[in-house]
């Protein structure tokens, strides 16, 4: 474990008291959870609705709902890839706030999709509070969004050196970062922000990166711009040691798998569920970058080599993708969308280093109340 700075902000509360608020942009959430957007249809409208409903802040992610959508006939192929897309977005979104009127939805977009640019649009004009971007540097993001002001905007990193990058740019915009999200590439589920070797770098842990930030942002910048730590929060335990990082809030994604609401197929959930620690691996994946996943046949093959050659492209819908170019790997389109429709011999499972410790599916409001409930001396000792 690499050495930390401890806290940096003295007004940090206790290990054992209530957690604070977290301020993103003009909107406060109650509880200072962010649900990580998880695609393909893994975070839809309904578990987004939920967290939001919850007081913590729901994300749909944007990745290829179009796919498996009335826009769009994903046996023949037939119809605009992109415009279903765009179409499915302001369906997701509609439903999430019918689901929670006034709750805090956001929308997770990868820069990595061709389609970025217009489903930033199509998420701020259509009523997200707040957009994610990651899998790449979202530099364009605020001229994107420049006609709704209102939308914050938090682009996800893996390094101080890349929030640098983007703040400068966006500076130049005339915006900053309503927050930064750190992700750890070590333990976070999906697609991950270093190569298999980077990821022996203690330095790109969160419990490194996020005081960093912290101390860059307050010292350097001399902004207040609230910094979300991401990959590997599984308990209140993990939320009040990133607090006490300097922490203004966390992500989630693989806790939130287990839930009833979640949009995936029971069977997913239930894949969590069985999942061992040891379960967790690394899968090569058409973007270039690994990915985390729980090791089912479709897994081990990817990383033997051994799925069937020259897979088809089935809706190009990533600017660089092994698949389409080289006819390597697989498509990872199709993997996340057979995966989260119950099909687990033909799909990728997406998970972070935490699958397994799940015992149960609950319900979003029973395992919020669970992470916010302060821990008793005993617990927080331990
Ligand atoms: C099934 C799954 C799908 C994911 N899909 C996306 C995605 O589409 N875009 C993204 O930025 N992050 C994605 N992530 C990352 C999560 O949003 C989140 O930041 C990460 O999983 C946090 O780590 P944890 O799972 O240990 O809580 C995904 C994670 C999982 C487990």
């Amino acid at each position: 474990m690499v050495s930390v700075t401890p806290s940096l902000n003295g007004s940090r509360p206790p290990a054992t008291s209530t957690l604070p608020p977290l301020q993103i942009g003009k909107y406060t959430a109650r509880v200072p959870i962010v649900q990580g957007g998880m695609g393909v249809r893994i975070s839809g409208a309904n578990l987004a609705g939920a967290v939001a409903n919850a007081g913590g802040i729901g994300i749909i992610s944007a990745v290829g709902l179009g796919f498996n959508s009335p826009y769009f006939d994903a046996q023949t192929r037939k119809g605009d890839f992109f415009e279903a897309n765009r179409l499915a977005l302001i369906d997701e979104l509609t439903k999430a706030r019918s689901i929670s009127p006034d709750g805090i939805i956001g929308v997770n977009i990868m820069v990595a999709a061709r389609d970025f640019d217009t489903l930033a649009k199509t998420a701020a004009e259509h009523g997200a509070n707040l957009i994610v971007a990651g899998a790449g540097l979202p530099m364009t993001l605020p001229s994107l969004t420049q006609d709704y002001p209102d939308v914050a905007l938090a682009p996800i990193v893996s390094s101080t050196r890349a929030a640098k990058l983007i703040y400068r740019k966006w500076k130049r915009q005339g915006r900053v970062p309503d927050a930064f999200i750190v992700e750890n590439p070590r333990t976070a589920g999906g697609h991950l922000g270093a190569s298999a070797e980077e990821l022996n770098d203690e330095k790109l842990d969160t419990e490194y990166v996020v005081p960093e930030l912290v101390e860059y942002i307050k010292t350097d910048l001399n902004e207040d711009i609230p910094v979300i730590s991401a990959g590997g929060v599984w308990d209140r335990s993990d939320i009040d040691r990133f607090f006490r990082l300097g922490a203004s809030g966390v992500q989630m994604g693989t806790r939130f798998i287990t839930t009833q609401e979640c949009d995936a197929d029971v069977r997913y959930k239930e894949a969590h569920l069985k999942a061992r620690p040891e379960d967790v691996v690394l899968v090569p994946s058409p973007v270039g970058l690994p990915g985390r996943a729980i090791a089912n046949d479709f897994a081990r093959r990817a990383i033997e080599g051994t799925l069937p050659q020259r897979q088809r492209c089935v809706a190009n819908c990533l600017k660089a993708c092994k698949c389409r170019e080289k006819g390597e790997t697989y498509c990872i389109l199709q993997a996340l969308d057979n995966a989260s429709r119950g099909n687990l011999e033909n799909g990728l499972i997406f998970s972070g280093s935490n699958a397994g410790r799940a015992t149960a599916l609950v319900s979003v409001a029973d395992l919020v109340a669970e992470l916010t409930r302060p821990l008793d001396c005993e617990e927080a000792r331990r």
